[in-house]
């Protein structure tokens, strides 16, 4: 259970953040966009800080923070570059709850501890080029050799590949004679070092452009029984869990990026004249910043109360879902109005609203698109979870 964090520890974290995030990210977010540029430096003054062990325990060096103090930093972030805050986001959602849940002693000390030291960045790779929403369809393969474990196949828009030391990989451990669905997936901690570990070039994506984004080759690569995470057969699984940690903080980079888009739109509109006045004076104008302003602080609410709630210790998977769903859309749809106001300007690469409308998209497809968010909830419904 997390530690309950008072009011004035929240302030000074969150407070830390946003001064990080304004003096060491958003001045350079334009360029790392424009060259892809992955900051590993940024990302080690972050560990350093302690931002990459927000959720991990304080036995393992970890800050032992609540999900709430945890989402308003990774707004902080998002708000001054959503690519810096994915790559912060999933570390500590999904390769640390996995570890954090179902590690062994001995794989928390390898590995949790200097990921909680931020010593070592960490990712996650489910999803293949055949196998997206569908994830329970991968068809990686997982093989055991004596006292050893064999992987070979590939997977598919993972991110951090090619910048994590670690990543959380889920293949099939069923045999091709006795398929087991998603009882037959494994997941195994791999250390991007060992030999087969061959990550793709970074993909040539949209927006998110400083992320780290490949499809990864396993050739035949080795690993000690031990890289096992768990029991066999529950991958699928501890990735579900893992997610739900993931689409909550996924919630709170779409309200970062509505949130600056906002910001960035209110100033503009004070100092923008046509016909004679600042636009905001115009009430359709008005408007339109009212209805941007009231979805930010809604997706905000929502995504803080089933924080709460997840601290409390109840099931989120529901929630989790309904968070990424409402914060993604609101993401996109307060950027649109952004890009709206800033008219010309908005669609040219000098000014700030094209790159969060461009980082917007990816919300509402990674981490389970907004239709599998659906599903999820509609299931929710019918078992009254
Ligand atoms: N927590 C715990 N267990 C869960 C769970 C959860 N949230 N969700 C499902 N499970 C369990 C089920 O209970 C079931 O186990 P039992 O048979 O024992 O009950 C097992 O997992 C299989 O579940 P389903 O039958 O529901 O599986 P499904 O094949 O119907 O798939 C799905 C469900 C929700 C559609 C799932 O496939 C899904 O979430 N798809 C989207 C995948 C996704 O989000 N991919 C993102 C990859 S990461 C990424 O985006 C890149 C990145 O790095 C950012």
């Amino acid at each position: 259970m997390p530690i309950a964090t008072d009011q004035q520890q929240i302030q000074q974290i969150t407070t830390l953040a946003r001064e990080f995030a304004r003096e060491k990210i958003e001045p350079h977010a334009a360029e790392w966009d424009r060259t892809r540029h992955f900051p590993r430096d940024v990302i080690d003054e972050m560990g350093k800080l302690g931002f990459l062990g927000m959720c991990a325990p304080e036995e393992y060096d970890g800050m032992g923070l609540d999900a709430l103090t945890y989402l308003m930093v990774l707004e902080e972030i998002a708000a001054a570059d959503a690519a810096i805050a994915v790559s912060m986001g999933i570390h500590n959602a999904i390769p640390t709850t996995m570890l954090v849940k179902h590690g062994t002693p001995a794989q928390k000390e390898r590995w949790l501890r200097p990921m909680a030291r931020g010593e070592i960045l960490a990712g996650f790779a489910l999803s293949e080029a055949d196998a997206g929403s569908d994830a329970a369809s991968l068809r990686a393969q997982g093989v055991r050799d004596g006292k050893e474990w064999v992987l070979s196949g590939s997977k598919a828009w993972a991110s951090n590949a090619g910048t994590a030391d670690l990543m959380m990989i889920m293949v099939r451990t069923d045999t091709p004679d006795a398929r087991r669905g998603a009882k037959g997936i494994s997941t195994f901690i791999v250390p991007t070092d060992a030999k087969g570990y061959r990550p793709g070039k970074p993909e040539d994506k949209m927006g998110l452009r400083a992320s780290n984004t490949a499809a990864i080759a396993l050739e035949d690569l080795r690993l000690p029984a031990d890289a096992l995470l768990g029991d066999e057969g529950m991958g699928f699984v501890y990735a579900m869990e893992g997610l739900d940690a993931g689409r909550l903080g996924i919630g709170a980079q779409a309200v970062g990026i509505a949130r600056r888009a906002l910001e960035h739109s209110v100033k503009y509109c004070a100092e923008r004249r046509q016909f004679g006045k600042a636009i905001q004076d115009f009430q359709a104008v008005q408007f339109k910043l009212a209805d941007m302003a009231t979805r930010v602080e809604a997706a905000r609410a929502q995504a803080h109360r089933v924080a709460a709630r997840k601290d409390a210790g109840e099931d989120v998977t529901t929630s989790a879902s309904m968070v990424k769903l409402f914060a993604s859309e609101t993401a996109m749809w307060v950027t649109t109005q952004a890009i709206q106001l800033f008219g010309g300007y908005g669609y040219m690469r000098d000014f700030p609203v094209e790159k969060l409308f461009r980082d917007a998209k990816v919300t509402e497809i990674y981490e389970g698109t907004s239709e599998i968010q659906r599903i999820v909830i509609a299931r929710g419904l019918r078992s009254g979870a």
